[in-house]
């Protein structure tokens, strides 16, 4: 059978088993998928054995994404874009990178949010890991405008820049400023997406509920207690909030197919995995 598996450290919180699980089972594939914890410092190592082993690929999570992108042999211009992979597959000596967690953002609001980004002003705030693998395919769907804030401004300029000739391209006005900036107390955006970890800490939010707009959508990043804080403020301000939860399941399917060249049904998996969450 062939064998699959996802990367990380910590890895036990993982919900990929259970979803390739599923996603092989509603297309009638025949793969196995387990989680590996690979030391901090072996993540090479543990990726050697599991292809030696006859791996066909994996996912990989925190903190190995940008170690990833550098043992990949082909990269997708999505991983050059982000700096990180989420998605490995083997192909004889070649391992090749993608990064799926942009488009699974996408895919979820776009499809199962009906949430169309074309034209549209979007504010993204963070300027890390998670802010980076989904500036790209966020570019890609036109929005009118992406502005990017970060705590610490140049990390998101530079970050911009690395996708201004996207941007360009795809006619989007981007630009990077730091959290004081009065933009955030003078415009409204459609779709505001909380790609920082700050909803983990205690304290407020990053940016100010002027950046809402009533029936405007906002959308963390994170999921279960993790997204809580934003999701609360948001829809105390009129704004329709989501979690990450969507985005998970999408980018998994893109992996999927990536792998298996068979789309997944997303959305019985997506209902079915938010029971199962509620009930845990
Ligand atoms: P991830 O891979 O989850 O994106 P990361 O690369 O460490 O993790 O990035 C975390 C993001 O959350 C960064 O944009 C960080 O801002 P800095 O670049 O200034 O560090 C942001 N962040 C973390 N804690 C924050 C806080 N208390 N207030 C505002 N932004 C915060």
């Amino acid at each position: 059978m062939d064998t699959y598996c996802v990367f990380g450290h910590p890895i036990e919180h993982s919900k990929s088993p259970w979803i390739h699980a599923r996603f092989a089972q509603l297309t009638g594939q025949a793969l196995a998928y387990r989680k590996i914890l690979a030391p901090i410092d072996g993540f090479a190592t543990s990726l050697q054995t599991f292809q030696a082993q006859g791996g066909k690929g994996c996912n990989v999570t925190l903190p190995f994404k940008t170690e990833a992108a550098a043992l990949a042999t082909r990269c997708s211009p999505r991983v050059s874009l982000a700096q990180a992979c989420n998605t490995l597959k083997f192909d004889g000596q070649e391992i090749l990178g993608d990064n799926t967690d942009g488009l699974g953002l996408v895919n979820d609001l776009v499809h199962n949010a009906s949430c169309n980004l074309q034209g549209k002003s979007l504010l993204l705030i963070g300027a890390g890991g998670a802010a980076a693998g989904v500036l790209g395919p966020l570019l890609c769907e036109k929005p009118r405008c992406i502005v990017v804030v970060n705590r610490t401004l140049d990390k998101a300029v530079r970050m911009v820049n690395r996708h201004a000739a996207l941007a360009l391209a795809e006619g989007v006005d981007c630009q990077a400023f730091d959290l004081q900036h009065e933009i955030l107390h003078s415009q409204a955006f459609d779709v505001v997406i909380n790609a920082s970890s700050s909803s983990l800490h205690q304290g407020e939010l990053p940016v100010p509920s002027s950046v809402l707009s009533r029936h405007g959508m906002a959308c963390d990043l994170m999921y279960g207690p993790a997204s809580q804080r934003f999701m609360d403020w948001a829809s105390s301000h009129g704004a329709e909030p989501r979690d990450g939860l969507g985005m998970l399941v999408e980018q998994a399917a893109e992996s999927f197919q990536l792998w298996r060249g068979v789309r997944p049904p997303t959305a019985p998996v997506l209902a079915e995995l938010r029971a199962l969450l509620a009930q845990s």
